[in-house]
């Protein structure tokens, strides 16, 4: 359902991919790990075609949709959580929200807080960055650094949205700089010197 194949990306003369190719498939979670300035943000920027390779090959079909959450997305800073992903999902024409409450609720934020997101702390805005990326039943979702700044239970709630995803038959790739146990993942990758490097 995605295929990435040969990939290269330089930012002037600095090489930072050199040949990223991996598959993934519907129902299957991958974890990209790899130290800061690897290129982990890079890889999900030219999937979400945000960025374009040097050269090199992403193909998924012409229906699925990507949610992503990568690096620090901007809010509408004096707005509330709930005002900030209604907005987001109309903008798609995918406005959902019972679900978007629901998510809110069972991630520990409450939908009808009426603080403002500049007010917000990290996990918080994690939280919203998750679930942005989650809430119109993208196909493929991308999640960089999601766990930054989540607190025990958050975690363990992350976790479970993971699994809800791969039972729904999403295709979820998250990448960060350590290995987060529990996940369910189903192929481990390390970024080293712009290439994947499986570790089974
Ligand atoms: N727009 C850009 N212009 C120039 N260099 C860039 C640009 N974006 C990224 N880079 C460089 O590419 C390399 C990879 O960056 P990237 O953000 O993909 O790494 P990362 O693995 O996500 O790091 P981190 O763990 O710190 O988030 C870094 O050396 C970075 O400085
Ligand atoms: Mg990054």
């Amino acid at each position: 359902m995605l295929e990435v194949n040969q990939l290269q990306k330089s930012f002037h003369d600095e090489i930072v991919l050199q040949d990223i190719s991996f598959s993934g498939q519907p129902g299957q979670v991958i974890h990209i790990s790899g130290e800061n300035g690897s290129g982990k943000s890079t890889i999900f920027k030219i999937i979400a075609r945000i960025l374009k390779a040097d050269s090199g090959e992403i193909h998924y079909d012409s229906e699925t949709t990507i949610g992503a959450l990568i690096e620090n997305p901007g809010y509408l800073e004096f707005e509330t959580g709930l005002t900030n992903l209604s907005f987001l999902a109309k903008l798609n024409h995918n406005e959902d929200l019972e679900k978007i409450r629901r998510l809110m609720a069972d991630f520990g934020l409450d939908p009808d807080n009426k603080r403002a997101v500049s007010k917000y702390s990290l996990g918080m805005r994690q939280k919203l960055g998750i679930i942005q990326a989650i809430m119109e039943d993208q196909n493929i979702v991308l999640l960089d650094e999601p766990t930054r700044g989540l607190d025990r239970a958050s975690l363990n709630h992350f976790v479970e949205l993971v699994q809800q995803l791969k039972d729904e038959n999403k295709l979820v790739i998250i990448a960060s700089h350590d290995f987060q146990a529990g996940m369910p993942y189903d192929k481990t990758y390390r970024l080293i010197d712009g290439v994947l490097q499986s570790e089974e």
